[in-house]
């Protein structure tokens, strides 16, 4: 019996030691953890159950049979994160680089399959070069069964992709099918062909951090959800997104304990809105102040930030933020910022995770940019997201919400259950100097006459109460109780059904 013991202790060895000293110190030489490193630290402590850690690649081409390593380059088991089971796989680039074999496919379907299954999330920390070159059709087919899993997975369970290294092709479109991706800045980078490749077929040349590096993907591709330091402050920020995701589809989100009063009044919030309308101010202020412990984990930070998404807390429980920001482009919905929303909301809804909305919007951003780049099929999909979600939606209305603009920002047109305004709200098609030039086209010589008919405009549109006495407003709010006026709402909301007309699926503009 000692003896077996001891046999399976050198495998398993065998099977820690990856592609080695020598790989390992230029993993840690490049800044980077290895994969059960990474692993250690994402989990809680001793809660890791490895699969998988002796399964070995079946290639003969190339000389493949001579170098077997077990494990064949990725790391896959189960634990938990602060006591919540996740499903977890990490990719060992000091194994053939990481590089998706066959049977490395494999580790990775039995733990997506379980995951389905057993409702709990994935995380998958990828540092890889995507199909085994040695192995042809098999490992590309192994990518497919990956995908295909991806895809079922979606709105079942959350999967969340941590770019930890140099990914490309398979490594890429699996974490693409995804819920969040997030990188790590000057050490990982995400392309399906890789400079030298770009060079052949492009001719251009391009560095790998201008061509998939953290800064392109964050801002301006969009391909990923945020970008970190180094890998340790990336795994803690995975650790806290955790605690804001529902494991699955059938359960409510987490419920952490909080002494955050939900009646907590923040008097500052009834000076936020400046007097004069053009005025920035800063909408995160207004999301801080209203969740739990201000805690707020924004996703998509770098990109679009006309609009804030992101998650946070009320009376412990997970809630999605979405808001304009009147900081940048006046808070103004655009392409870029309509699908980061609109991608927001559907993982919300997905996960039934209410949605809190608070808008300060000018309308659609007009341009021929904007209009050729198809705001009309981005902006349709936010109104799409909206109204097709039926986790619980409160509404607040700061100040402008025009035009377009206020339909699709979660108006009650578009299926929101309680709409607030603020008394600084002004909900009209468009601001009174617009506004006062076409409808009073002929009087536009005379400024006398044009200052009075922006006053009457002011006074008549650019206030709650229209749209309160018709109800679209289902009350007008003091700023200082908008955290218990959301937390109370909620509340009421909380075993809200709604009945779905049968379909297969809807076909939300792509
Ligand atoms: C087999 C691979 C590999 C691969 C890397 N390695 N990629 N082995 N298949 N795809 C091995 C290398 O041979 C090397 O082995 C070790 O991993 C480290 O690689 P390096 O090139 O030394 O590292 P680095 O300079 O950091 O470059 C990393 C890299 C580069 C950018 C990922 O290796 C690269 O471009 N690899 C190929 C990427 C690629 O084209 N993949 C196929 C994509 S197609 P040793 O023994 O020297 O340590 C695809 C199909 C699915 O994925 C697509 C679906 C849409």
């Amino acid at each position: 019996m000692k003896h077996i013991l001891q046999e399976l202790e050198a495998r398993r060895e065998r099977a820690r030691a990856g592609g080695g000293e020598a790989r390992i110190e230029a993993q840690h030489k490049r800044g980077k953890l290895t994969a059960r490193e990474r692993l250690n630290l994402l989990l809680d402590q001793n809660s890791f159950e490895e699969f998988d850690m002796f399964v070995q690649h079946r290639n003969t081409d190339f000389g493949a049979d001579k170098n077997i390593i077990p494990g064949d380059g990725v790391v896959t088991g189960w634990g938990t994160i602060n006591g919540r089971m996740v499903y977890v796989y990490a990719k060992d680039f000091t194994v053939f680089g990481g590089s998706l074999s066959e049977t490395h496919a494999q580790k990775i379907c039995k733990i997506q399959d379980m995951a389905m299954q057993n409702g709990a999330p994935v995380i998958g920390l990828l540092d890889a070069g995507g199909a085994r070159i040695q192995e042809g059709v098999a490992s590309l087919a192994g990518y497919g069964e990956v995908f295909k899993r991806n895809v079922l997975a979606s709105g079942v369970v959350p999967q969340v992709s941590v770019i930890m290294g140099p990914c490309a092709g398979g490594d890429v479109y699996s974490p693409a099918m995804t819920d969040f991706i997030f990188m790590v800045r000057d050490t990982s980078y995400m392309f399906i062909t890789g400079p030298e490749v770009v060079k052949t077929v492009t001719q251009e040349d391009v560095t790998p951090e201008d061509l998939g590096g953290a800064r392109v993907h964050t801002a301006k591709s969009a391909v990923a959800d945020g970008a970190y330091d180094n890998d340790v402050v990336a795994i803690e920020e995975i650790r806290r997104l955790y605690d804001f995701l529902p494991l699955n589809n059938r359960e409510k989100p987490p419920h952490w304990p909080t002494t955050d009063d939900p009646q907590r009044a923040e008097m500052s919030l009834d000076t936020l809105v400046p007097e004069n309308p053009n005025k920035p101010y800063d909408m995160k202020e207004l999301i801080l102040k209203v969740a739990d412990e201000s805690d707020f984990f924004e996703i998509g930070e770098a990109f679009a930030r006309n609009m804030i998404t992101g998650f946070g807390r009320l009376e412990g429980s997970t809630v999605g933020f979405v808001a304009n920001q009147p900081m940048v482009l006046a808070g103004v919905l655009d392409s870029d910022a309509s699908r980061k929303a609109a991608r927001f909301v559907r993982f919300c809804d997905c996960f039934n995770i209410p949605i809190v909305t608070f808008v300060d919007v000018p309308g659609f951003l007009p341009g021929v940019a904007q209009e050729h780049g198809g705001i009309i099929k981005h902006g349709a999909k936010l109104l799409f997201a909206f109204t097709e979600a039926t986790c619980p939606k409160v509404t607040v209305i700061t100040r402008k919400a025009y035009g377009g603009a206020y339909d699709v920002m979660a108006s009650k047109h578009m299926r929101a259950d309680v709409n607030y305004a603020w008394p600084s709200a002004q909900i009209a098609v468009m601001g009174a100097k617009g506004a006062v030039e076409i409808i009073f086209r002929n009087e536009r010589g005379n400024a006398d006459a044009i200052a009075e008919r922006t006053r009457e405009y002011e006074d008549r549109f650019l206030n709650p109460f229209v749209a309160a006495s018709r109800g679209y407003i289902d009350d007008v709010i003091r700023p200082h109780s908008t955290r218990w006026r959301i937390a109370r709402s909620l509340r009421m909301l909380r075993n809200k059904q709604v009945p779905h007309i049968w379909k297969k699926h809807d076909n939300i503009p792509l």
